[in-house]
């Protein structure tokens, strides 16, 4: 499907930007994947830093993501191979375009600052747009059919599952009673007054159950257990992972794959003998992983829960 960038007016400025590049570290020659690739910003840095001849994959499963970088990183010519992918298939996409084996591989998870603000995409309740909620439009349910088909029960569990809110089963009560709902903001509103107006709370009260919806609308939790191993298994010797995520939920994931795959045996506690036979395919480059400072939180607030984690493969 060829898919025209849209001409509203918004940029998306890369996360932990230098960070990244520091931890990549792209050398002349090199070969890197940039499974998310949004507004290109990190895929450029890469291809600035590994002129004259590094070559990047990147993909994104959001088509409109791809026609932006397409024109974005024109300059770059045969170096930049931009595929519109869900990065579940990382190593198929990657065999497919001669990336079977590189030096650093990016995932820089969530949505993009392009996505949030496009009313079309129905992203953010603050602006009224239909309720998809999906990172590519060409599959998989919309947040519409969720919010208005499923039982109450189960809405209430997905919004505590993966929005980890309190008030999940008041507010899948008032869903219920709304349907059919329409709009992002429609649903936001209906939110609002089951939870009450909460004075002085940092978040909107739609905020949890949106990022709900977006987890379980495009399947992120499982895409991302799916994705990790295959980033592995591309590295070869020396080569590194880089991987910012945005909640709690993400950020555990990552977190348990890194340590699992930094240990040499993964036998429960006080087993006597190993047993396993696990051996260590990484080194976790900073434990705690990475966070935006001050200054850039300042500059773009989006950055503020992100956490960038890290590890070379041995
Ligand atoms: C935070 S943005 C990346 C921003 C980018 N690093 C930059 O510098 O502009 C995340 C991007 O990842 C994409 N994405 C999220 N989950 C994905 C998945 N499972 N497969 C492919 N792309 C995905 C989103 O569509 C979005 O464009």
């Amino acid at each position: 499907m060829k898919m025209q960038a849209p001409a509203y007016p918004t940029t998306h400025q890369p996360v932990l930007y230098q960070e990244v590049l520091n931890i990549l570290d792209p050398q002349a020659g090199g070969r890197f994947v940039d499974a998310t690739l949004g507004g290109g910003g990190h895929a450029e840095g890469i291809l600035l830093a590994s002129a004259p001849d590094g070559r990047l994959l990147g993909l994104d499963a959001d088509p409109l993501a791809i026609a932006r970088c397409t024109g974005r990183l024109a300059s770059f010519g045969a170096r930049a191979t931009l595929v519109h992918a869900n990065f579940r298939r990382l190593v198929e996409v990657a065999q497919v375009h001669g990336f079977a084996e590189v030096d650093g591989v990016l995932l820089d998870l969530g949505v993009s600052s392009y996505q949030l603000d496009d009313p079309d995409q129905g992203f953010s309740f603050r602006q009224a747009g239909p309720l998809d909620l999906r990172l590519d439009p060409t599959t998989g349910p919309t947040a519409s059919e969720v919010v208005n088909t499923l039982a109450e029960d189960a809405l209430a569990d997905l919004i505590y599952r993966y929005g980890e809110d309190r008030f999940s089963r008041r507010i899948a009560r008032s869903i219920v009673a709304h349907r059919p709902i329409q709009s992002t903001t429609e649903l936001a509103e209906v939110i609002s007054q089951a939870v009450g107006g909460r004075k002085g709370a940092r978040l909107h009260p739609a905020t949890r159950t949106f990022q709900a919806l977006r987890i379980y609308v495009n399947d992120e939790l499982a895409s991302l257990e799916a994705v990790l191993p295959q980033t592995v298994s591309l590295l070869r010797p020396g080569g590194v992972l880089a991987v910012i995520s945005f909640h709690s939920l993400e950020d555990r994931i990552v977190k348990q794959f890194l340590r699992r795959e930094s240990s040499d045996c993964i036998c429960p506690p006080r087993t006597p003998v190993c047993q396993c036979g696990h051996r260590a395919q990484l080194v976790e480059l900073h434990r705690k992983g990475l966070t935006p400072g001050e200054a850039e939180v300042a500059e773009n607030p989006r950055s503020r829960s992100a956490r960038l984690r890290s590890a070379r493969r041995l």
